[in-house]
């Protein structure tokens, strides 16, 4: 099966748009054999504006969906995704808007993956958790269990390496923590001319960004997560 991952948070500026755009440049790298496409449902369309600046992107669109006059853009939207999941070398990479519009939610659903990067601040926890058992619930009420749900810690503090205060938050939510991401002033000012990962080389965020490319290559693409969560041990853990 191919693979559709969703950037996702109801929280505004939690770092969406620069995840999408750097996982993208991580995927055009290091996965060439499969097909990257790329979609912008956000009406600013900043992750259009960044991977076009970068020119390197072929399979980018800008479909804007927000609360309302979005239908053919929900229903193009949709339709890639299931397209998507028919062939197994391709790859789909969707940002979001804030917000929880009930078309992203249902499209989340399609998903193979949910990223939901977020803070460690209290400010943009609180809606992070509020988004995720929004999904959850839909998960619950259809027995399904994709998307996986990874929060993604984004803008750590370069001292800052405790991340026990994100993980109590989620404590009772079914999801998986994934590698941090540093602030770096450097992915700040990329946001007019977004040229990939190269510009962060010799930081510790391109060692992150490297890292947590790999973890969802191992995690998602590789199936670990599928063969994790379709083992009813596991299941029967949770509950
Ligand atoms: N790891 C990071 N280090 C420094 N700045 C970041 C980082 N991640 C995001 N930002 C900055 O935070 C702001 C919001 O990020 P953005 O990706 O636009 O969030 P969202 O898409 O969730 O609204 C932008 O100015 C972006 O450059
Ligand atoms: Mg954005």
């Amino acid at each position: 099966m191919g693979s559709a991952i969703m950037v996702a948070n109801m929280k505004g500026g939690v770092g969406k748009s620069t995840l999408t755009c750097y996982l993208a440049d991580y995927f055009r790298k290091n996965q060439k054999k499969r097909s990257l496409s790329l979609i912008d449902t956000d009406v600013q369309g900043s992750t259009f504006e960044m991977l076009q600046a970068d020119g390197g992107f072929e399979n980018l669109r800008h479909l804007p969906i927000g609360d309302r006059y979005d239908a053919v853009n929900v229903v193009t939207v949709d339709t890639i995704v299931r397209n998507h999941l028919g062939t197994a070398k391709d790859l789909l990479l969707i940002d979001t808007c804030a917000g929880k519009p009930d078309s992203i939610c249902q499209i989340a659903m399609m998903c193979h993956c949910l990223l939901v990067p977020v803070s460690i601040n209290w400010g943009d926890i609180r809606p992070t958790r509020d988004f995720i058992e929004e999904i959850q619930d839909r998960k619950d009420s259809s027995r399904a269990i994709t998307p996986h749900i990874i929060v993604v810690p984004n803008r750590i503090p370069y001292q800052q390496r405790d991340y026990s205060s994100l993980k109590e938050a989620l404590s009772e939510l079914d999801v998986v923590i994934a590698p941090g991401l540093s602030d770096l002033s450097i992915v700040r000012h990329q946001t007019k001319k977004f040229s990939g990962m190269d510009p962060t080389k010799g930081t510790r965020f391109y060692e992150e960004i490297m890292h947590f490319g790999n973890f969802i290559t191992e995690y998602i693409l590789g199936g670990k997560l599928d063969s994790i969560y379709s083992n009813n041990n596991v299941i029967e853990l949770r509950r």
